[in-house]
């Protein structure tokens, strides 16, 4: 007989409600919700006296084990999903990454091989296409079978990620041919690479140029051209890491029109700015630990996203993960912000962040609960196996301590970077317990199961 679970005393927390339940799990799944203290008594119990439960974290962006800029992603699938887990997130979706000539199905291969028997909780893939010819656009259907029912393309790296409007608007037409949902990374990186090479050519060269050529009006502009080729192809659209005021308004634009716009933000873009970027007197280069792509933002913006996300405007917060140590691997631009690898760590504080949004009275609870992991499991096909506290659905649960204090410093972190990118930041509220298919995973910041039982997760269409 499968061993019974129930966590006792807690608040339930969902993206619509809040209400005083015991939650009891079997076989990796909840079975019941029950009024407290009436569970049964041979169960397992675990407190959740004074806190809230609610679902597992879903970190709908992240890039482990990425080679890129050079240099790969510091954190693999083990120490990737052992710092989410950390943070309170039970499942992520991560990108594989077609080669230039190469197949689809390669990649996922890839992927999977660098998941299978590392990770601690949960994953999916999205796909990102760099190249799509007739076979591959027939090819995506077989993706969307293996459980892969979102495609990442990009309008910025050119050479590299980006593929052009034809190949696009093909995409974008499969996409909807097979039920599939297109993701986009919506910067205009053409003229980009321009303003990168005038910077350059002028001995432009610390980190603060990357946000100085990477204009809002390049998002802006990639933004409306995304949602644009998505309505000529009539089919629903998802901006990543929207980072831009201006690219807000395009999607917000597209909303009040009835299209499926849809958007995510970043915790960084909320809570960093371009200030960042400038380093130190000292040391300007220090600037680079925040070299992320679209940059970060004037402070201003943060009350825009802020906005975005409580008015429905932004669905999703994700992390988009991928960390570069400042040794051997930002170092690499240090005569070029050109060649500063793109990407911070965050799988793991983008829980403690967003609660204090709540703390802060930006956001509610219930939609705390929503952008970090009922939207994102409805909107990429993981609801209601993820992303809600209901019976039937997988026991991805986190117990959160509304009241502990926790400084986002390095030692006080598990991902595998050299550098904290909050590292002077204390939070108010943290996990006391994280729970992964029934199973504790993390209680009182101790890690409790090995990696490598996390599972693929298969995932369906939006859900609407
Ligand atoms: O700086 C970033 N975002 N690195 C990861 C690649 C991407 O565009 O998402
Ligand atoms: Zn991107
Ligand atoms: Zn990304």
């Amino acid at each position: 007989m499968s061993k019974k679970t129930v966590i006792t005393g807690g608040t339930v927390l969902t993206a619509s409600d809040e209400f005083v339940a015991d939650v009891i799990m079997e076989g990796g799944r909840i079975t019941a919700l029950v009024q407290p203290g009436t569970g049964p008594k041979d169960a397992e119990q675990l407190d959740a006296k004074g806190c809230y439960v609610f679902p597992g974290g879903i970190d709908a962006h992240t890039h482990l084990d990425m080679p890129f800029g050079g240099t790969t992603s510091s954190d693999d699938f083990e120490t990737g999903t052992t710092a989410a887990a950390h943070g309170g997130t039970t499942t992520i979706i991560d990108f594989a990454i077609q080669q230039k000539g190469g197949t689809l199905k390669q990649a996922l291969d890839t992927w999977h091989q660098k998941a299978e028997g590392k990770a601690l909780i949960d994953y999916g893939f999205h796909m990102i296409a760099t190249d799509l010819p007739p076979a591959q656009l027939t090819e995506m259907k077989a993706i969307v079978d293996e459980g892969v029912t979102s495609f990442k393309l990009f309008m910025a790296y050119p050479g590299v990620l980006l593929l052009d409007d034809q190949s696009i608007f093909r995409g974008m037409l499969r996409a909807g041919e097979i039920d599939a949902l297109i993701t986009m990374h919506a910067e205009s990186g053409l003229p980009i690479d321009i303003l990168v090479e005038r910077a350059l050519a002028e001995g432009k060269t610390a980190p603060i140029w990357h946000a100085l050529t990477r204009p809002e009006a390049a998002e802006q502009t990639g933004t409306e051209r995304a949602i644009a080729l998505a309505e000529m192809a009539n089919v629903p659209v998802y901006i990543v890491h929207l980072s831009a005021r201006r690219a807000l308004e395009r999607v917000m634009e597209a909303r009040d029109r009835g299209l499926h716009a849809y958007a995510e933000t970043c915790p960084q873009y909320l809570f960093l700015s371009e200030d960042d970027l400038r380093g130190t007197p000292e040391d300007p280069f220090e600037g680079a630990k925040y070299v992320c792509t679209p940059p970060l933002r004037p402070k201003d913006t943060h009350e825009h996203l802020w906005r975005g996300l409580r008015n429905y405007d932004l669905q999703v917060v994700a992390t988009d993960h991928c960390p570069f140590c400042m040794k051997d691997q930002k170092e690499l631009g240090r005569g070029s912000f050109a060649k500063i690898p793109n990407g911070m760590p965050g799988i793991e504080t983008r829980l403690h962040l967003l609660w204090e949004g709540v703390r802060t009275g930006k956001i509610s609870k219930n939609r705390f609960v929503e952008i970090t992991s009922t939207a994102p499991a409805k909107i990429f096909g993981l609801y209601p196996r993820k992303g809600s506290i209901s019976v039937g659905s997988d026991a991805d649960v986190v117990i959160w301590d509304p009241n502990e204090r926790f400084t986002l410093s390095q030692e006080n972190l598990h991902m595998r970077v050299d550098y904290a990118a909050y590292p002077q930041k204390t939070v108010i509220g943290a996990p006391r317990t994280v729970i992964s298919r029934g199973e504790v995973v993390v209680d009182r910041h101790q890690q409790k199961l090995k990696s490598g039982r996390g599972r693929f997760q298969k995932r369906g269409r939006l859900w609407s």
